[in-house]
């Protein structure tokens, strides 16, 4: 990993963003935890998912499917046969890694591969011959350990939304075209795991079914790729992060006539963030056929049945958020503000937008032994907790405690002062501008809706 990335990992880990998994055993390769601020973060970055593309459009309903669902599902979808990577074992130390990435050269000056093809645990050069490896997580469902009991681990969410079209449509009476959309956790047993919370074994997906008629499928698809960098760029990523990468026909997923990866300039390279995919008619004529259930849509106007095609956005949650904070992790060399005491220092600002960052607001009282200033900047916490995410924060000096906030993102610093005593007045800080402004106590919630919603 690079310096910009150790940084991030460093915050990460110590401010509560990520945690390694099961730490105190040692971890378990590819599974993250997400602390106290993290999973605050993760839960905005979906929950502004879930207003834009559910709450605010008319023509896409939400549904939560299971993770283990019957295995014919898998059957039908192609996933026990074509969802694998090759893989390549080394004959030396036994390590096994994907034979793609070792060819691409991936694993160079990592370990001790100084050459292409040569094994970055212990330096080998003979490896076995590439062979097919599932990536599903295996599991049996009841207590028979037996191969009619074997169940899997949902690799993507989409199935749950071909599974239950005919359900969503009797229930909801929407008509084409129209969208499912689902956010979940999803599993996949990668060979390698990777570049921080990049490549991992658990993960979220946050992703649309859009079934369209056939023939409106491309107009469809250019649509969904604009929507899809539109919700990026509002989340707050810059522009030149972003890019577009059309997959090559011999490298699309056995389901898809046409895939365009979005890309994000992580600090390990353009690497994919999101993709969108032409599914066609395949998942829903697949479960069809396995399952005997007519899946086509009746359209009333004609009279006529037809298997829709699907066009389906898809987005990683982890990775979207990794995306976030590398886009939003500034250092300020001799820090912002200019006391003789900060120059020596870096500051860290992480710039997230207002509505992924997981505190908005910190209350602190300027200093700690006056009792009645840190009464009232306590009575202003407990007023502001049932209607922003705040925290409270009284120890260290006031620059120290501005910039713990600047470093994980809190939006707004509110000081209680000397004043306050006097006028029930406190300042507001901008964690971007660091301009103060005076306002009155009981007009602050106000203020703070308004500010936060601007
Ligand atoms: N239903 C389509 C589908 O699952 P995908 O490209 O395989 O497509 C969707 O996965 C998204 O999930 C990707 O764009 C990526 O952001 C994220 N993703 C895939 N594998 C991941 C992994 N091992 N760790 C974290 N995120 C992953």
């Amino acid at each position: 990993m690079n310096n910009f990335m150790d940084k991030i990992v460093s915050l990460c880990k110590r401010r509560g963003f990520i945690f390694p998994s099961s730490e105190i055993y040692g971890g378990l390769g590819g599974f993250w935890d997400y602390g106290p601020l993290g999973s605050l973060m993760k839960n905005n970055i979906k929950q502004e998912w879930l207003k834009r593309f559910v709450q605010q459009k008319q023509d896409i309903v939400l549904i939560d499917g299971t993770v283990i669902m019957n295995s014919k599902v898998w059957q039908a979808s192609g996933h026990l046969q074509s969802f694998a990577d090759s893989l390549i074992e080394c004959k030396k130390c036994h390590s096994r890694f994907r034979a793609d990435h070792m060819a691409e050269g991936r694993f160079v000056n990592q370990g001790k591969a100084k050459q292409k093809n040569q094994c970055p645990e212990c330096g080998g050069k003979e490896w076995t011959r590439p062979q097919m490896f599932n990536l599903m997580f295996k599991t049996f469902v009841g207590p028979v350990e037996d191969k009619a009991h074997i169940a899997y681990l949902r690799p993507e969410t989409a199935q749950s939304m071909f599974v239950d079209f005919k359900n969503v449509l009797d229930c909801s009476r929407i008509k084409i075209p129209f969208g499912i959309a689902q956010i979940g956790k999803c599993f996949r047993n990668e060979i390698t795991f990777g570049d921080f919370t990049f490549r991992s074994r658990e993960f979220e997906i946050a992703e649309i079914e859009y079934f369209v008629k056939p023939g409106e499928d491309e107009k469809a698809f250019d649509y969904w790729v604009k929507e899809w960098e539109r919700f990026f760029l509002d989340l707050g990523i810059r522009k030149e992060n972003l890019r577009r990468k059309e997959i090559k026909k011999k490298e699309l997923a056995h389901y898809s006539k046409r895939t365009i990866d979005i890309e994000y300039k992580f600090p390990f390279g353009w690497s994919e963030l999101a993709g969108i995919a032409n599914r066609t008619d395949y998942d829903l004529k697949r479960h069809s056929q396995f399952s005997g259930k007519d899946l086509r849509y009746f359209d009333d106007k004609t009279g006529k049945r037809y298997f829709p095609y699907v066009i389906e956005p898809t987005l990683g949650v982890e990775r979207l958020l990794l995306a976030l904070l590398c886009d939003a992790y500034q250092e300020i060399k001799g820090g912002r503000t200019k006391t003789t005491k900060a120059t020596k220092e870096v500051e860290v600002l992480l710039k997230l937008n207002k509505r992924v960052a997981p505190i908005k607001i910190a209350i602190l009282p300027l200093v700690r032994n006056r009792p009645e200033i840190v009464e009232k900047a306590k009575e202003v916490y407990q007023m502001l907790r049932p209607y922003f995410m705040c925290c409270y924060d009284e120890l260290g000096s006031i620059g120290r405690r501005y910039r713990r906030q600047d470093e994980i993102g809190t939006i707004y610093c509110l000081t209680c002062d000397f004043q306050t005593l006097k006028d029930n007045t406190l300042t507001i800080r901008d964690r971007d501008t660091m301009k103060q402004k005076r306002v009155k106590i009981k007009d602050l919630i106000k203020v703070l809706k308004e500010k936060l919603e601007e």
